[in-house]
């Protein structure tokens, strides 16, 4: 069954709490959390004064996607925040073994994140060292955009690369995932599935949790 993380950017940020205590009560695994600055993607989103109050009411482990400049600069930060997973984007890595090493050597998940445009060949020389690859399925920045069809034929090609190299890989989709795409995504060889609106705009996203943890 396919690791679930909702996407916090996708609540009601009048009611976090709220939110909250449905993640805890939940099928979800992780709860999916992006950080945006404003220079890798257009967007801002939020940081430290929404993640620590969360952290300490959430029963699911964060899995926090920073779609940040300079991610080195933060690992130490988002580290003490509660990141149990932490991904950064191949596009905002110039030495990217570097920052997977010290990502796991802080005793997080480490994961690198590849933007629609990019392929995942350019993984081949880290994929050894990884715990997991986020594969975007939208350009990063805002939540309910439309899925990228070429999803299934690049999460394919890494889940080939990923069985010779590191079987225990996992492929993290994120962008427009919903309960209709998310079989094919896992028929395809993808084991982790982030969903923001989805979940969090449906009418009961209990339900859509479940459905989602069946695909
Ligand atoms: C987009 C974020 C996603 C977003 C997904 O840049 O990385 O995690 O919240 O939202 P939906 O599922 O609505 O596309
Ligand atoms: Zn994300």
């Amino acid at each position: 069954m396919p690791i679930i993380a909702p996407s916090l950017l996708a609540a009601d940020f009048t009611k976090l709490g709220e939110a909250i205590d449905l993640i805890n009560r939940s099928e979800a695994d992780w709860l999916h959390v992006d950080v945006m600055d404003g220079v890798f993607v257009p967007n801002i989103s939020f940081g430290e004064p929404v993640m620590k109050p969360l952290k300490k009411v959430c029963t699911k482990p964060f899995d926090v996607h920073l779609m940040i400049v300079e991610p080195d600069r933060y690992l130490q930060y988002f580290k003490d925040l509660g990141a149990d997973v932490l991904t950064v984007h191949y596009e905002a890595c110039t030495h990217l073994h570097r920052t997977i090493g010290g990502i796991k050597e802080l005793g997080m998940k480490a994961a690198v994140s590849l933007n629609p445009g990019t392929p995942v060949s350019l993984l081949e020389d880290v994929i050894s060292e990884l715990d997991m690859v986020l594969i975007m399925s939208v350009n990063p920045g805002f939540g309910g955009q439309k899925f990228i069809e070429n999803t299934y034929a690049k999460v394919a090609k890494l889940r080939a690369m990923a069985d010779k190299i590191n079987p225990e890989l996992i492929i993290e989709i994120d962008g427009g995932v919903n309960l209709e795409n998310a079989p094919k995504l896992v028929a395809a060889g993808a084991t982790a599935l982030v969903a923001g609106s989805s979940v969090f705009k449906a009418e009961n996203p209990e339900a859509v949790i479940s459905g989602l943890k069946k695909a």
